[in-house]
């Protein structure tokens, strides 16, 4: 199945690498105008250059919200018509056990994915078309419990509601907001700090029922659907993308990467 989003923009934000980086080329391939941001000015830099002819980006941390909301601005002015998708999914992650956690460290993951997921949708409200679509990229963690992840899972579980809260505040003026949680991908920093090295990938590739990790052209399919005319109807959802990795919950999927961190080969 192919989409088309000739004529559409897309908003990115987090854009530069791994799965949302995946995401923003899905669209651009469909046809759309893209805009990416992140901090590193050089990953905005080589992101924007993979995207093609009319891609554009900008270097922000989600965690200032007046940067933000200017970026939003200046990403309007240059496309020079409203932001018809806006894909969230900025965010940070390191296992650590609860106990040598510091709260500067528990602050700062809920400072980027759940305060800075606040930030890019405030930011970018007023610049949204209407009707419009917000993709928030959440994680197995939000309805998961994983040791080490205190930090990730109180944070995603917030995302989470934000997507639900919102979709009902802003459904009204046509505005449609999902979450997509991506399962284990290959390839990706997300992966690289929870299951390091082939040993540990392949355990977790092991737990999965459909027996292969995703990648981040999985992720893409599913936007590119959640932000589609076909899902006109469709809000408020929170859909894991993950191979049926998640339907084990507690008993399995999380117990198996962490057991996967612990083999670390
Ligand atoms: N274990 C324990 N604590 C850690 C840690 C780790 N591996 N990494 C960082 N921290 C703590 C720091 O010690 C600091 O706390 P302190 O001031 O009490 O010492 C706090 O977290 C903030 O660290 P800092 O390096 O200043 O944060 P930052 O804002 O520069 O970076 C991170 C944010 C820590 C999330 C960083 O890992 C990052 O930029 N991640 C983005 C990429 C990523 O995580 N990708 C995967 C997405 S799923
Ligand atoms: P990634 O490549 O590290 O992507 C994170 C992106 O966010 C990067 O572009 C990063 O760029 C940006 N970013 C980080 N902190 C930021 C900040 N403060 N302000 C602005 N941008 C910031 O990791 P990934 O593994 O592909 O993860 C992408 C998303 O999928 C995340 O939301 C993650 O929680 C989710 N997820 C991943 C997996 C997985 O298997 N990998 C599983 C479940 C959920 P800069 O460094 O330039 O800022």
């Amino acid at each position: 199945m192919s989409f088309d989003f000739t004529g559409k923009t897309v908003f990115v934000m987090g854009g530069t690498s791994g799965i949302n980086l995946g995401i923003a080329q899905g669209f651009a391939a469909a046809g759309a105008r893209v805009a990416v941001a992140s901090r590193s000015q050089d990953k905005v830099d080589a992101a924007v250059a993979s995207l093609g002819q009319g891609a554009f980006g900008f270097s922000v941390d989600v965690r200032d919200a007046e940067a933000v909301a200017e970026v939003f601005a200046k990403a309007r002015d240059q496309f020079g018509q409203p932001i018809d998708v806006l894909v969230s999914g900025a965010a940070g992650n390191f296992p650590a056990p609860a106990k040598e956690l510091s709260s500067n460290g528990f602050k700062a993951v809920v400072d980027i994915d759940l305060q800075g997921t606040f930030n890019v949708m405030k930011g970018a409200y007023p610049h949204l078309a209407r009707p419009g679509s917000i993709i928030n990229i959440s994680a197995p963690q939000a309805f998961i419990p994983m040791a080490l992840q205190v930090h990730v899972c109180a944070a995603k579980a917030g995302v989470d509601m934000i997507t639900r809260t919102l979709a009902m505040e802003w459904g009204p003026e046509g505005i449609r907001v999902n979450s997509l949680v991506p399962g284990p991908i290959e390839g990706t920093e997300g992966m690289a700090r929870l299951a390091p090295g082939d040993k540990a990938l392949a355990m977790v590739r092991e737990s999965v029922p459909l027996k292969r990790n995703g990648s981040p052209a999985d992720l893409a399919n599913a936007a590119l659907f959640l932000a589609s005319p076909l899902a006109d109807y469709i809000s408020g959802v929170v859909l894991p993308v993950d191979g049926g990795w998640s339907l084990a919950g507690v008993s399995s999927a999380m117990d198996n990467l962490a057991r996967a961190f612990a083999t670390q080969g």
